[in-house]
């Protein structure tokens, strides 16, 4: 990981909100200083999602689209080669199911550019959770897993905490993707993330972006938090 990718793009926004007029208000509000929107359920069940994703295609920004599909292989496959018609850098699916990770790399790879990330273990999940689902390992040895099974179907990267992208990094090589969500500049927030982050310790780590909704959103100033966050990123990545 280096330099290559600007710092500035190594951070995506979550446009957590449920209407498409917040959304182009935040769009607006942040204006050269976000190059990255992650759109995701919340939006989706606005009824508005191919509108936001249209008038980001018009700012010139880059689009990741989190659904996190989830589905037999054919349904997923078809999902996915529908979505690559759109101007789509990111596309989520879960980290199971090597047949239908499959297929989604491969509709993705026949469509154009658009890349797979498979969720590994949600950053709001520890290892009290997996646990309950009757899963033994722990957190990082079943993101470990996980993204072990998705680069043999095809994936391009996962999603993952900071806290096991150093382990993924090594694991994987360095083309492979680590996008990591549950970053709390400030420590963790008390909220819904359990497996959180610094920004310096994700990209130290070998994160290759990092995805940032609240910290941003509840800022007092957002843009100037979001410059704040790049300035972080650009002195955490080493040069190329
Ligand atoms: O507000 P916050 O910074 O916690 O936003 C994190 C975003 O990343 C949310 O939109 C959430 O859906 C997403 N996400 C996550 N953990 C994953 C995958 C996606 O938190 N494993």
């Amino acid at each position: 990981m280096s330099r290559i990718v600007p710092a500035r793009q190594r951070l995506i926004f979550a446009l957590d909100v449920s209407t498409a007029r917040e959304a182009h208000a935040w769009i607006e509000r942040l204006g050269d200083s976000v190059a990255f929107y992650k759109i995701g359920l919340e939006l989706l069940t606005s009824g508005d999602y191919f509108r936001v994703l249209d008038y980001l295609a018009e700012q010139d920004k880059r689009i990741f689209v989190d659904l996190k599909f989830h589905d037999v292989p054919a349904t997923v496959g078809h999902a996915v080669r529908g979505l690559a018609r759109f101007p789509v850098d990111f596309c989520t699916i879960h980290g199971q199911q090597p047949a239908m990770m499959r297929a989604a790399a491969e509709a993705a790879g026949a469509a154009g550019a658009m890349k797979i990330l498979a969720v590994t273990v949600l950053t709001s999940m520890d290892a009290g959770d997996l646990s309950a689902d009757g899963i033994t390992r722990s957190p990082a040895e079943q993101v470990l897993t996980r993204a072990q099974a998705a680069q043999a179907a095809g994936c391009h990267g996962v999603i993952a905490s900071g806290q096991e992208a150093a382990s993924l990094r090594a694991a994987r090589g360095k083309d492979f993707l680590i996008v990591c969500p549950g970053i709390r500049p400030n420590g963790p927030g008390g909220d819904d993330q359990k497996r959180t982050v610094g920004v310096a310790a994700a990209f130290a780590n070998g994160a290759d972006y990092i995805v940032v909704g609240r910290p941003i959103r509840q800022a007092a100033d957002p843009r100037l938090a979001a410059d704040a966050l790049v300035d972080e990123i650009e002195a955490a990545v080493p040069a190329a």
